[in-house]
């Protein structure tokens, strides 16, 4: 069954959210997607069957064994790469945390590193600890507070022989800029530096290819792309054969298990598949792979968001009470601004009055803040679409924020 070239139905889209039942505008994606029925139902079905831990001869412990699978081969067939190479983990933090960890091991004093202020604290502080434990010196990349954008040119007076590491994100989980990935990654391995590419926000508006990326390491986070609560991060298996995690000594040392510590949430990993599904499905049954599918039903998500967003930034552009941080070229539906002489909390509980939720604050975007100067009002506001959100709640977003130019 097809639903017709590449256009998303969001009639159908919505019917698959029970949650969008509480008829609030969920325009708080950013900080985490609602789940379709699919996803619950795959997790549900899970905690249902028998399900030990993995490495057992019984049947039991077969299907916790199919459940990692499931989720490697999903995630890899998100980012494009293998599922051998598939680091699974409680959540992007805490991975980036543990290959921060086993990447520093083979710094040496002197070394350097290029952080982005565009980036999530997760992309940042991880990177910053580390390297002062192992005396390495961190460099800087800015954004230009006008455009919000990430210049590319940066990288060159920033690189040298002794770069080891760039960490850049993907995409702004604050005001959505998408960096050139793909001419930066290219930049650090000609100076011979590894790329950890923190795509947790980009991955649900975007197709990620991690090869056409040259990211060395990609970090997502399933509850961003309607998925639970589960991180990954995926990198060669060669790549990853070469680094040593903190680990137990009767764990696994095969890699990508070396990274993975503790039992995993074999009942989550169900819905990690789901979740891929879902997104793979969102244009209809098309045939083809589940890459393919997901290479079609992104590119409509992509049109579909791109449309809504151009509607919301543009009225929130033309309002003169309303501040608009940055406007990137390139971008996710996500966007952040301010309101005169009103503190973000207060906007957001006004909108929350209004049935939208909204998030405020710095959204760990802690360094971007810094440096744009609003942390010291409260932040601001973010409105994030996603592909269950419509034009109508999109015109409502729009008359919500212009009607605060009453409230004051
Ligand atoms: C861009 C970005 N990177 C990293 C993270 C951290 O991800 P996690 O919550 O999986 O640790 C977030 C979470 O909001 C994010 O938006």
């Amino acid at each position: 069954m097809s639903w017709g070239a590449g256009r998303l139905d969001v009639a159908r889209v919505r019917g698959l959210f029970p949650a969008l039942a509480d008829g609030f505008v969920h325009a708080d994606g950013p900080a985490g997607a609602l789940l379709p029925e699919n996803v619950a139902r795959a997790v549900g079905h899970a905690l249902r069957m028998p399900v030990a831990n993995r490495g057992g001869v019984f049947p039991a412990s077969g299907r916790a064994e199919a459940l990692v699978s499931g989720a490697r081969s999903a995630v890899a067939d998100l980012v494009g790469g293998v599922p051998g190479g598939v680091v699974l983990g409680p959540n992007m933090t805490t991975l980036t945390y543990t290959l921060a960890r086993a990447l520093a091991k083979t710094w040496r004093p002197g070394d350097e590193i290029v952080l982005s202020r565009l980036d999530h604290d997760a992309n940042i502080r991880p990177w910053m600890q580390v390297a002062e434990e192992a005396r390495v010196l961190v460099r800087w990349t800015e954004v230009d507070i006008e455009t919000g954008e990430l210049p590319s040119w940066q990288y060159d007076e920033l690189l040298t022989s002794r770069t080891r590491l760039v960490a850049l994100t993907a995409a702004s989980n604050a005001i959505g800029t998408r960096p050139d990935v793909a001419s930066i990654a290219a930049r650090a391995h000609a100076a011979g530096a590894l790329v950890y590419l923190d795509a947790v926000h980009a991955a649900p508006h975007v197709f990620l290819d991690q090869t056409a990326l040259r990211a060395d390491f990609v970090a997502v986070s399933a509850y961003k792309w309607c998925g639970p609560h589960v991180g990954a991060v995926v990198a060669d298996p060669a790549l990853l054969a070469q680094l040593w995690p903190d680990k137990l000594v009767p764990s696994p040392d095969r890699v990508p298990e070396r990274f993975e510590t503790g039992t995993p949430p074999f009942e989550l990993f169900a819905g990690v598949a789901a979740a891929v599904d879902h997104l793979a499905g969102l244009c209809g049954e098309a045939g083809g792979s589940r890459r393919e599918r997901l290479r079609a039903s992104m590119a409509a998500v992509a049109r579909y968001e791109g449309e809504l967003f151009a509607r919301l930034t543009g009225a929130l552009w033309a309002m003169p009470h309303v501040h608009v941080l940055g406007q990137p070229e390139h971008s996710t539906p996500t966007v952040s601004f301010t309101v005169s002489r009103m503190r973000p909390r207060q906007v957001v509980a006004e909108l929350t009055r209004r049935g939208i939720c909204a998030w405020d604050g710095d959204y760990y975007a802690r360094e971007l803040f810094d440096a744009l100067g609003v942390n010291e009002h409260g932040g601001a506001v973010r409105l994030g679409l996603l592909h269950y959100n419509t034009a109508e709640e999109v015109d409502h977003l729009i008359d919500s924020v212009a009607a605060l130019a009453r409230v004051r």
